[in-house]
């Protein structure tokens, strides 16, 4: 569900038209819903009742910082991956005790500044890394409260390059190795351990690989309590799909919440959430105006001011994006797309044989479902801007980074004295 409707024949983002929006700042350009943003966050939020989980809302998946505070208001917390998201997430107001920091490589500077701001956990994924922050927590005369990601082996059955709880992917601490990297931890005087956490994968579109990770992780801290740790947590991570129009519906998070339910009530542990593409993804949508369309020797191309640069799903995942015109059709009329960039690749393609109604230059399409790993993911290859980001909430709107100016994006290099 989400604010992005057509009224009197054009698409408005709650109470504003897009091409409102464009009018005043160009495209392309990312546009978000604060209702939809808002809506998702609560309906996860009510799916956990009055149980205190702690929702730590993915940053990676839409780190703009209105988009963060817009949440914190609401209080989420954050799962950061990095030293430059722990500082946005601390910049947008989350309190730093709702902060969790994820993630296989932590530098120890990330790992003494995450301490500094007095972080809710660090989920530590390999014996090195607790090693690190041990060390660092030491030198800083602290302990580091910590969670152990677990890799239960178990398939997400979802696109491989996201699915992150196999044997063979790089995260967490390998299944049979366990037991043994909590005894290392409870030994270590600067590490506290809190708890076990798992993340195996995102747009997962089936209860079934959750339940069996989170049932091998039960087991687990029953076998943990045993060999005397104190297990107080369970970071079940994120994961939960959301429809982008062409897969299997995603569970809802009802559905998804009294399957957790049932796996963890038994134990009596705080829970915490890290959703992302579930709070964010249909609350933002790619807004490009039409350059050409070109009738080639086998297909009709529409060619759009945006690119892979500004939405790189489709070339990197072979993700499906929903594309509709921004004025209504009025036509039942479909001819079948080749949906590109201006970019130098074949594989600038956001649709292939993809049926819209007939569009000309100048027309405006938005893509929608681009508001989780859309603009994070933007870089400006081929020497084009970041698409600038705006917030929408009721009749109003806000740019929320604006479009960088070309001189000083070309600026930032620096010719040697020598040339
Ligand atoms: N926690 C951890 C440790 C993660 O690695 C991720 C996502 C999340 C939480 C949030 O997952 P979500 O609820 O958003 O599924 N760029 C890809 C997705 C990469 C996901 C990376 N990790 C895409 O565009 O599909």
């Amino acid at each position: 569900m989400h604010h992005f409707e057509y009224l009197g024949g054009e698409l408005h983002a709650e109470g504003v038209p897009l091409r409102a929006i464009a009018d005043a700042v160009g495209t392309p350009f990312y546009c978000y819903s604060d209702a939809t943003l808002s809506r998702h966050f609560k309906v996860f939020e009510d799916a956990f009742g009055d149980e205190d989980a702690l929702i730590a809302y993915s940053v990676k998946s839409n780190s703009n910082v209105a988009v963060l505070r817009t949440l914190a208001k609401l209080g989420a917390g954050a799962d950061v991956v990095s030293g430059g998201e722990l500082a946005r997430a601390l910049k947008a107001g989350v309190p730093p005790e709702k902060i969790v920091f994820s993630g296989v490589g932590k530098t120890t500077e990330e790992m003494s500044e995450a301490l500094s701001a007095g972080i809710y956990q660090f989920n530590v994924e390999s014996e090195p890394e607790l090693e690190a922050l041990n060390a660092t927590a030491l030198s800083m005369d602290m302990r580091a409260p910590i969670t152990f990601r677990v890799n239960p082996d178990v398939d997400a059955k979802t696109h491989t390059k996201i699915s992150t709880g196999r044997g063979e992917d790089k995260f967490g601490i390998p299944w049979a190795h366990a037991r043994a990297a909590f005894s290392l931890a409870g030994e270590m005087p600067g590490i506290d351990v809190k708890g076990v956490d798992v993340h195996i994968g995102s747009q997962i579109t089936d209860l079934s690989p959750f339940e069996n990770a989170f049932g091998k992780v039960a087991e687990l801290v029953r076998d943990l309590r045993g060999d005397g740790h104190t297990i107080e947590r369970l970071d079940l991570g994120g994961g939960l799909g959301i429809p982008y129009g062409a897969e299997k519906k995603p569970p809802l998070p009802s559905d998804y919440a009294a399957m957790v339910r049932k796996v963890a009530a038994p134990l009596g542990v705080r829970l915490v959430f890290e959703p992302g593409r579930m709070i964010v993804g249909n609350a933002g949508i790619l807004v490009a105006k039409t350059l050409y369309v070109k009738d080639a020797a086998v297909r009709r191309f529409l060619i759009l001011d945006a690119a892979m640069n500004d939405l790189i799903r489709p070339a990197l995942y072979d993700a499906y994006h929903e594309i509709i015109p921004v004025q209504e059709p009025d036509t039942e009329a479909r001819i079948a797309h080749d949906v590109v960039g201006p970019v130098c690749e074949t594989g600038d393609t956001f649709a292939r044989g993809r049926d819209l109604p007939p569009l000309s230059s100048g027309d405006l399409v938005a893509i929608m479902s681009a508001g989780a790993y859309g603009a994070v993911q933007s870089s400006e290859y081929n020497t084009r801007p970041l698409a600038p980001e705006v917030l929408v909430r009721g009749d109003a709107f806000s740019i929320i980074r604006p479009r960088p100016d070309v001189a000083d994006m070309i600026d930032r290099d620096v010719i040697p004295n020598w040339l």
